[in-house]
């Protein structure tokens, strides 16, 4: 596996296999390689010739009582996994370099109307600084395809609108939440769950899975479902942050008219704070 540290040794590999036509897939990530991002590098492999993985913890979506001092780093396994799999190139690129006057002044991408809500709302400037870095990467990358995986769904909704609404020629790609045989979306954060928590954590999925099968069987009293959801992971133990039946395209709360749905929670489990969703068609 190649490896790039900078801007223009990144460009010069990205030159090259273009001009030998070879289409490239990227997956930004942060690093602390796991399941998931091992399988967004495959689908990316699926689809293009080329594949490339940046790894970099990006201080602007960290919010200031956010550590991110102690976002776990772990290079060197994540090159081993990389290098397992055959991705071909990785970007290692350095605070420094892309944010070289720091945070403070550079150009902010702050994207509209899906941000206002859920982590919008939870994590404040969050959005701005995921949106912000990913723009940059793509424009130091040129990727044809760029995959994210949908265990984030307000982050792909978000990245594939800042696509959509400033014209940028690249097709995203949200690639399906791998999860434990336990049901469990597979996650950094899981590591910091103890075995028992483990096993608490399965009410999430299972808590999303009954109520997308209730929507099925013709449900359409979002507000009660949500309440009940709440209720019960709030029993088994959670501190709820949000249980919120969407429509997939706005990710505001659903109406009885809204036929693409995701059911989107984040749910406290000691002191870890756990992300899943569904997604509901009822075509
Ligand atoms: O999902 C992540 O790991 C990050 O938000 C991303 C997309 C790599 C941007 O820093």
């Amino acid at each position: 596996m190649d490896q790039a540290n900078s801007v223009v040794e990144l460009r010069q590999y990205a030159q090259h296999w273009k001009d030998h036509h070879k289409s490239i897939a990227f997956i930004p990530t942060m690093g602390n390689l796991h399941a998931g991002h091992l399988s967004l590098i495959e689908k990316g492999q699926s689809l293009c010739d080329r594949t490339i993985c940046s790894i970099f913890v990006n201080p602007m979506q960290f919010g200031a009582n956010e550590d991110f001092n102690h976002y776990p780093r772990t290079l060197d396994q994540d090159i081993k996994h990389l290098e397992a799999i055959g991705c071909d190139l990785v970007y290692l690129p350095t605070a420094s370099e892309l944010y070289p006057q720091g945070l403070e002044h550079i150009t902010q991408i702050a994207v509209t109307d899906l941000t206002d809500n859920y982590e919008g709302e939870h994590r404040p400037g969050h959005f701005t600084g995921v949106a912000t870095i990913v723009l940059k990467l793509f424009n130091i990358v040129k990727p044809d395809v760029s995959v994210f995986g949908k265990k984030d769904f307000q982050q792909y909704r978000v990245i594939q609108k800042m696509v959509d609404d400033l014209n940028l020629d690249v097709e995203i790609i949200g690639s399906e939440t791998t999860r434990e045989t336990s049901g469990l979306a597979t996650s950094s954060r899981n590591q910091y769950l103890s075995e028992q928590q483990k096993i608490q954590a399965t009410l999430i999925y299972q808590t999303l899975q009954d109520s997308a099968q209730q929507i099925q069987q013709g449900e359409r009293d979002y507000k009660k479902l949500e309440q009940q959801a709440i209720t019960s992971l709030d029993r088994a133990g959670f501190n709820t942050d949000y249980f919120c039946v969407c429509s997939s395209d706005t990710l505001q709360p659903a109406t009885a008219d809204d036929r693409k749905l995701v059911i989107l929670v984040t749910a406290g489990l000691g002191n870890t704070r756990l992300l899943d969703n569904i997604e509901v068609d009822l075509w």
